[in-house]
């Protein structure tokens, strides 16, 4: 069902998430491109997804990258994402590689399913784009069932000098000008804060990965691809519901 969004902050980022669907997956460090970094994310998604089937829900799913690796392994996956190109090229890339995967246009704060509703959350790299991303943990926290697990793959410390050269980044763009004052992530947060923030929400066995594989895979493509290497910050962080 189409979502009405009336937050213009939020119409700022779809607006931009929407332009950029033509070209995400090609966008450094959004697909999967060597063996090294196939490795590295086999890594990563054994080790902070547990043992299925599970009903999973990719939060922020944009073109559906962790839907497919997932449905890939084997879950029961739901999509969500406002940003309807971004869920029109998911779609069509679950059609072509035959995975049954359901995408829906929600607002990852205010989520369209019951409490109790999923065994995983995940999302990668959609905290610094909410304006309310503390609400939108409770809200995540409140579809997972007792023994899920949320998991949260995101960055620390933004930096444009260090960040991968990309077609466009949106944290210079047009849409995302005159917004990064209301979202409260934007600048990255480390990953002890995630944690916490976890912490304070009654999580239990919270653990943390900072996906040093997937950091080395993807600067030893940089410099296979002429490009000049980035240093990158980034995390893995996870959380279990008591049950
Ligand atoms: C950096 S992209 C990441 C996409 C995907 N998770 C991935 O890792 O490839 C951020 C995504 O968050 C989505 N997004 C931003 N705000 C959202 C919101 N309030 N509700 C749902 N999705 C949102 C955008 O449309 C975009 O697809």
């Amino acid at each position: 069902m189409a979502v009405s969004v009336t937050d213009p902050v939020k119409q700022r980022v779809t607006a931009h998430w929407d332009k950029r669907a033509a070209h995400f997956d090609t966008d450094f460090g959004h697909s999967i491109a060597t063996a090294a970094e196939r490795a590295a994310w086999d890594r990563i998604l054994d080790a902070v997804v547990p043992a299925g089937p599970l009903d999973a829900l990719d939060i922020g799913c944009g073109t559906g990258f962790l839907s497919l690796e997932m449905a890939a392994r084997g879950h029961r996956v739901t999509g969500v994402d406002l940003a309807t190109s971004m869920l029109a090229t998911a779609r069509r890339k679950a059609r072509e590689q035959g995975r049954a995967i359901r995408f829906e246009e929600a607002d990852a704060e205010s989520l369209p399913f019951a409490a109790h509703s999923f065994d995983l959350a995940i999302s990668r790299h959609v905290l610094w784009t909410l304006p309310h991303p503390e609400a939108a943990v409770d809200e995540w926290i409140r579809v997972l069932r007792p023994g899920g697990r949320l998991v949260i793959i995101d960055g620390a410390q933004y930096d444009a000098d260090t960040a991968p050269r990309q077609t466009e980044n949106a944290r210079t763009s047009g849409e995302y000008a005159g917004i990064t004052e209301q979202l409260p992530f934007f600048n990255g947060r480390p990953h002890s804060e995630i944690e916490a923030l976890l912490r304070v929400r009654n999580l239990i066995d919270i653990g943390a990965d900072p996906l040093h594989d997937l950091i080395a895979a993807q600067a030893e493509r940089s410099r296979a691809e002429g490009r000049e290497p980035r240093r990158r910050n980034r995390y893995a962080v996870w959380g279990n519901i008591p049950h």
